[in-house]
């Protein structure tokens, strides 16, 4: 491929307009679709392409936008007033650009790759000096309608601007380009705002380049790469869509789902084969689910990983914690940030764990808060067993079991404190000293019986 190689390709991003009909308070272009923002989106498939450059052109809500694209290693130019689409790329500073041009918009989160790809190889394979990307569309409603004579190109007229006969023109304008960068340096400037909206068009650049002989082409790709979001219903389709293929994609690959159309799960996600995930299962990335484990009803997982084997029961709530080979956890759980279950453990209903390093093969079966925590291998936490992490000077502090200790239940540790190795806690205590290695402590006040004296009592009672 050294043809590829000697071609410069900058990719100009379009994301300066409003997005007014999105009614939030957050800039259109980072509203995200399934857990990434739309312009991230976009900035990471150029960058799949070995894009040269990428170049964001800002506007509204422009501070925010300009720190989710420069973490990313785009460049943001702004475009201080929004006079149009030729503006806004003229905006991005085009004087010291060379070879290739990509241009898009910011708010066409799905644009495929590979569509990409085979129009760049078509783009110079034809020599050609400007490309439009199109497609059909049954309803074109307000995109900009493709005008062809005899086969070639001939000029693209906006939907405001167009006879009711051009609008019965069904190619549309993707508002997707690849130019040659001398002629954008030619041509933008030539563009005039003669339109209904008083707007620097850059779908103008068309005609232009077509009354100067210029090899223009329209290159026909997938509908996705029209699928603009200009309102909350288009971004939750934009989600919708996108979840329902990387679905497709794990089933695929070997992943069982009882009811897919339930599920939402982010792209960044990896599920080995053979795992089953149960309906309304909610999965964020980036998580690692491994092999022939499984994800029962209503839980929701974020920023993840869980090993092969295990089982996530109903209705259970993991959020960055790691949970290993074999274990089972749930249903009705909840593990918090830091927390690390081992191998072959067993943490069951309502409990909850925070900064939990959780040895293998230990169990915290019911009722239990275990926070700032590391817990030995074989350890046996007592139902509703608790460790008082959090003191009254506001500081956490740390509670340490050692391996095979028996935890009875309904204890509490205050912490910070050591229980020993095999050490065993009374069930009600309140430990507040350190437990030495296989020592037994027990904790709670020492029980008296009094013979007879519930008769006593109940005497008194009916005397009254
Ligand atoms: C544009 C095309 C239309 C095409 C459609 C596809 C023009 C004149 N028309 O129309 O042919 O069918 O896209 O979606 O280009 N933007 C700026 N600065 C501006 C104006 C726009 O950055 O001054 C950005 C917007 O944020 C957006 C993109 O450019 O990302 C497209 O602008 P928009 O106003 O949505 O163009 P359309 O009217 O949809
Ligand atoms: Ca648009």
């Amino acid at each position: 491929m050294p043809n590829m190689e000697k071609n410069k390709l900058t990719a100009i991003i379009l994301a300066a307009g409003q997005g007014t009909r999105m009614r939030s308070p957050l800039p259109k272009v980072l509203h995200p679709v399934a857990g990434l923002p739309m312009i991230a989106r976009v900035i990471s498939m150029v960058k799949s392409l070995q894009a040269s450059e990428v170049r964001i052109v800002v506007g509204h809500g422009k501070n925010l936008v300009e720190q989710v694209v420069t973490s990313m290693g785009a460049i943001a130019f702004e475009q201080k007033q929004q006079k149009g689409t030729a503006d806004a790329v003229k905006s991005a500073n085009i004087d010291d650009l060379e070879g290739e041009v990509l241009i898009l918009s910011g708010d066409h989160p799905l644009m495929p790759k590979e569509d990409l790809l085979k129009a760049l190889a078509e783009f110079r394979d034809m020599r050609a000096d400007l490309a439009v990307f199109t497609c059909v569309l049954k309803n074109p409603k307000d995109f900009g309608r493709i005008v062809r004579q005899n086969g070639d190109l001939k000029a693209i007229v906006e939907a405001k601007d167009a006879s009711s006969e051009t609008l019965k023109i069904n190619e549309i304008n993707t508002g997707a380009y690849l130019v040659r960068a001398e002629i954008l340096k030619e041509f933008l400037p030539q563009i005039q705002p003669n339109n209904a909206q008083k707007e620097f068009y850059l779908t103008d650049l068309i005609g232009l380049c077509v009354e100067n002989r210029k090899k223009v082409l329209g290159i026909k790709v997938s509908k996705r790469f029209a699928f603009g979001v200009n309102d909350q219903l288009q971004l939750a389709q934009a989600t919708k869509i996108a979840v329902k293929n990387k679905i497709i994609d794990l089933m695929k690959n070997g992943v069982i789902f009882i009811d897919p159309n339930s599920c939402y799960i982010e792209e960044s996600v990896q599920i080995g084969a053979g795992s089953v995930v149960y309906p309304n299962v909610f999965i964020k990335g980036p998580s690692q689910i491994g092999a022939f484990s499984v994800i029962e009803p209503n839980c929701f997982i974020q920023e993840s990983q869980v090993g092969d084997g295990v089982q996530i029961k109903m209705g259970s709530h993991l959020e960055q914690v790691v949970v290993r080979v074999k274990s089972q956890v749930g249903p009705y759980a909840r593990l918090r940030p830091g927390t690390d279950i081992g191998e072959e453990c067993r943490v069951g209903n309502f409990v909850e764990m925070k900064k939990v390093k959780f040895g293998n093969g230990s169990k915290a079966n019911h009722l239990t808060y275990l926070g700032d925590a590391t817990i030995g291998t074989d350890v046996n936490v007592g139902c509703g067993t608790i460790t008082c992490n959090y003191a009254v000077d506001k500081k956490k502090y740390e509670t340490i079991i050692g391996d095979g200790v028996f935890v009875g239940s309904d204890s509490q540790l205050v912490a910070p404190v050591k229980v020993g190795d095999g050490a065993i806690i009374g069930s009600g205590s309140t430990i507040t000293k350190d437990v030495p290695a296989n020592a037994l402590a027990v904790a709670r006040a020492k029980q008296t019986n009094i013979a007879d004296y519930a008769l006593k009592l109940k005497g008194d009672k009916e005397k009254e």
